[in-house]
């Protein structure tokens, strides 16, 4: 491993965690007595990367180090010895592509290719501030190689084509949904599963667990009902996982997600018509602020109704009214019974 050094230009002279953090940062301490609270310097770091865009300035260390009570040269050993901490600016999408054996055999010089030509050298950064790439030793998901991890999420079993569409859309500012992109069930044969096809064997229940300090979803669980003949092999994406098995593609246009990782969410609480179990639906769907319910489209309106099986619900309570006025820094009636503690959500008016 080649040398890390800090971009210390780059850093400037302070940093601070966003607010929404320190309930993770507390959950990560309440793991370890007091006395060793040193150990969660690599969770807390990890917390500190994602609240600097993506990467490790020398204040964020030092954050870090004065939260743990560490010597500042014990946390700058650790950020400098693990790759997964980035100790220079990174693209609001950072593309980690696996160059290791497996996937090298099966096309990783061709993906590094693509990103040469559509992003730059390695840790360049692309002029729109969208995209930059680094090569990464084996993460783990070999058999679906070749890989790439973008952000939190796996993008796999890709071909040179493929790899440029997904670039091209994020630079374009269309979402892509993680998962494998040939027709195959997770790592499972392509053309179908070859064992454990019975039924029987099998609940059909599948999980998408979360931890603290990912700012993704929150974790869900589909329908147990037993699956009758073996799956299909199909795309499965994160969000095909949260659906009912044989939920059907709502109808409408999805609108476009939000990475929490990258900027703010909102409380969604404070619109009427939204309680926790809702706002935790709607996080599962990549929307998080009130700006992005603002300029939701009928298609979209229809999209998400269908999504989360609530038809007409949305233009009924006027959640797009409430989240223009919200998205500007005003205030509803309601938001103002929220900020006032007066009710946590609507669910406290029977809302969900
Ligand atoms: S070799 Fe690429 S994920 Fe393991």
């Amino acid at each position: 491993m080649g040398v890390r050094r800090f971009d210390i230009e780059a850093g400037g002279e302070t940093f601070a965690f966003a607010s929404e953090t320190e309930p993770k940062i507390a959950f990560w301490l309440g793991k370890y007595p007091a006395n060793r609270k040193r150990s969660a310097v690599i969770p807390l770091l990890w917390l500190a990367q994602k609240d600097n865009a993506g990467w490790l300035s020398e204040p964020a260390m030092r954050e870090v180090a004065d939260r743990l009570e560490m010597p500042y040269i014990r946390v700058y050993e650790v950020a400098t010895f693990y790759t997964m901490f980035r100790l220079q600016p990174v693209g609001k999408f950072h593309v980690q592509l696996c160059g290791t054996t497996p996937c090298m055999l099966r096309g990783a010089n061709d993906l590094k290719d693509v990103a040469k030509r559509m992003i730059g050298a390695k840790m360049h950064i692309t002029d729109d501030l969208k995209l930059s790439w680094e090569e990464v030793e084996c993460l783990g998901a070999c058999v679906n190689a070749p890989m790439v991890q973008i952000n939190d999420y796996y993008y796999e079993d890709l071909t040179p084509e493929s790899f440029a569409d997904i670039l091209g859309k994020l630079q374009n500012g269309v979402s892509v949904e993680p998962g494998n992109f040939v027709d195959r069930l997770n790592s499972a044969p392509a053309g179908g599963q070859t064992s454990l096809t019975d039924a029987g064997l099998f609940d059909g229940s599948r999980i998408i667990s979360s931890l603290p300090n990912l700012g993704g979803p929150a974790k869900e669980e589909a329908s147990a009902a037993p699956l009758a003949p073996p799956p299909e092999p199909k795309k499965t994406t994160l969000i095909d996982a949260a659906k009912p098995a044989g939920a059907a593609e709502p109808e409408g246009e999805r609108p476009e997600e939000f990475d929490p990782a990258t900027g703010k969410a909102d409380e969604l609480k404070r619109i009427k018509g939204i309680g926790p179990k809702n706002e935790e639906a709607l996080n599962a769907l990549g929307i998080y602020t009130f700006a992005q319910i603002a300029v939701w489209t009928p298609e979209n309106v229809a999209w998400v109704e269908g999504s989360l099986s609530f038809p007409g619900r949305i233009q009924r309570e006027e959640w797009i009214a409430q989240a223009i006025e919200l998205a500007q820094g005003g205030e509803t009636e309601f938001s103002k019974r929220v900020d006032a503690g007066e009710v946590a959500s609507s669910k406290d008016e029977g809302d969900e």
